[in-house]
């Protein structure tokens, strides 16, 4: 069997995960079912105050699971029928995978039901990813990083990173998992820049199926196929003006496909470049998601309802609240001009005021006010711009680093 076939086989599949997901959201009575159990947002950013069903990330996660099912015959339904010697090694990851997934979306789902603490946010993806890590222990076990040829004559070839690689796995997971959740709020931002990444790892799956490691390729194109058909269908209805929201179930779930196919395909290294723009996202984000700045439940930008645009979002707070290392940082973002700063406002003097850090706030702080379908497109040229340049420091910038 060719090693195109399952690929090939994900691939039809995957186009009708997309209709059937289809055919699930546009259904009048879905909406009415999630609206009935509370789950439902408003759209800040709109004037209307109409019910939009949340969490709909989990009519997707579950349809990709479904498919998944289905698929498991495809690569290994002929050991069976031929009765040659069964590959239990991939079988289990493959099971694995989908356990820790599974795990996610079930989670994820959870928050949105039960709106969950922030320390849960971080515990829930470190547990989902143990049945991962497990068998990442059981099947490879190899914690070496190669070492990039400047500093090989101070480290050597390579370096044997034991216990911490299984703890850079875990933040990895927890990281996947938060870093798209924290960059979202305007319409279509979520899904849009998940499906841009999911695209950007199939390409480097295809192009790798031509090497030597192609099996790790091919088990991560078995996944991203199909999230690719589920999310594109979501896309369809998350988009401005959205008729559902996807959730931090969807945000979960993504997030998980990716840390899986990323440790478990051993690309997760190239996995990250294409989180170029959450990275950037979660460290400006830093001081507030470490409360040393003020940080309100919502960091989405303002709607002004004059002009139908999107203006930053501010967060006001008073001085005395500040302590010394969010001083300095507020002070190195004003001299790096990255930030609003006010200082002593309010009647007194007493108080501070600077845009929320979030990177949808800084684009706005430099293109000023835009419209929200255009300010989502803005953010999604972003994302392929970013992993057009990891795409560059992948192949050109790793031969000159790697090649022996
Ligand atoms: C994260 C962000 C928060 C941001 C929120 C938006 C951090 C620390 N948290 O919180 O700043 O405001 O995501 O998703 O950065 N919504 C819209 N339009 C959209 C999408 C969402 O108005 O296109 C609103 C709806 O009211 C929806 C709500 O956001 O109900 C969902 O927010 P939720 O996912 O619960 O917020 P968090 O993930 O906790
Ligand atoms: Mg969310």
């Amino acid at each position: 069997m060719s090693k195109w076939f399952p690929v090939f086989v994900s691939a039809i599949m995957s186009v009708i995960s997309y209709f059937v997901t289809e055919k699930v959201i546009q259904k009048p009575k879905l909406k009415e079912m999630f609206v009935k159990a509370n789950l439902f947002g408003v759209d800040l950013n709109k004037q209307s105050k109409e019910k939009i069903p949340e969490a709909i990330g989990v009519v997707s996660g579950c349809i990709f699971l479904i498919i998944l099912f289905l698929f498991i015959p495809v690569p290994f339904g002929r050991h069976i029928i031929e009765n040659s010697s069964f590959p239990h090694d991939e079988f289990v990851e493959m099971v694995a995978a989908l356990l820790s997934i599974c795990c996610m979306l079930l989670l994820g789902f959870a928050d949105d039901v039960l709106d969950l603490r922030w320390r849960h946010k971080l515990l829930l993806p470190t547990i989902a990813s143990l049945p991962l890590l497990m068998v990442y222990y059981v099947n490879f076990n190899s914690t070496s990083v190669i070492i990039p040829k400047p500093f090989r004559p101070w480290v050597g070839y390579s370096v044997h990173l034991g216990i911490f690689y299984y703890v850079y796995m875990g933040m990895l997971a927890v990281f996947c998992t938060n870093a798209i959740n924290i960059l979202a709020g305007i319409n279509g931002l979520e899904v849009g820049q998940s499906i841009i990444i999911a695209l950007s790892i199939a390409i480097f799956n295809i192009s790798e199926l031509f090497g030597e490691v192609w099996k790790a390729h091919q088990f991560s194109l078995y996944f991203i196929l199909p999230y690719v058909g589920t999310s594109l269908a979501l896309l369809k209805y998350n988009w401005y003006p959205s008729r559902v929201f996807v959730g931090d179930t969807f945000c979960y779930f993504s997030g998980m496909t990716f840390a899986v196919v990323g440790i478990l395909g051993h690309f997760s290294k190239t996995m990250l470049l294409f989180f170029l723009p959450q990275i950037i996202n979660f460290l400006y984000s830093v001081p507030q998601l470490f409360h040393l700045v003020h940080c309100p439940r919502h960091r989405i930008p303002k709607h002004c309802s004059k002009t139908d645009k999107l203006v930053c979002s501010v967060t006001t707070f008073k001085k005395t609240d500040l302590n010394w290392l969010g001083w300095i940082i507020l002070k190195a973002f004003k001299v790096l001009r990255i930030i609003d700063l006010k200082e002593n406002i309010g009647e007194d003097g007493k108080f501070m005021e600077c845009n929320n850090l979030t990177l949808i706030n800084f684009i706005l702080l430099w293109i000023g006010p835009t419209h929200e379908k255009k300010l989502c497109q803005i953010l999604l040229v972003v994302q392929v711009f970013c992993s057009a340049i990891a795409f560059t420091i992948r192949y050109p910038m790793a031969w000159i680093f790697y090649n022996p």
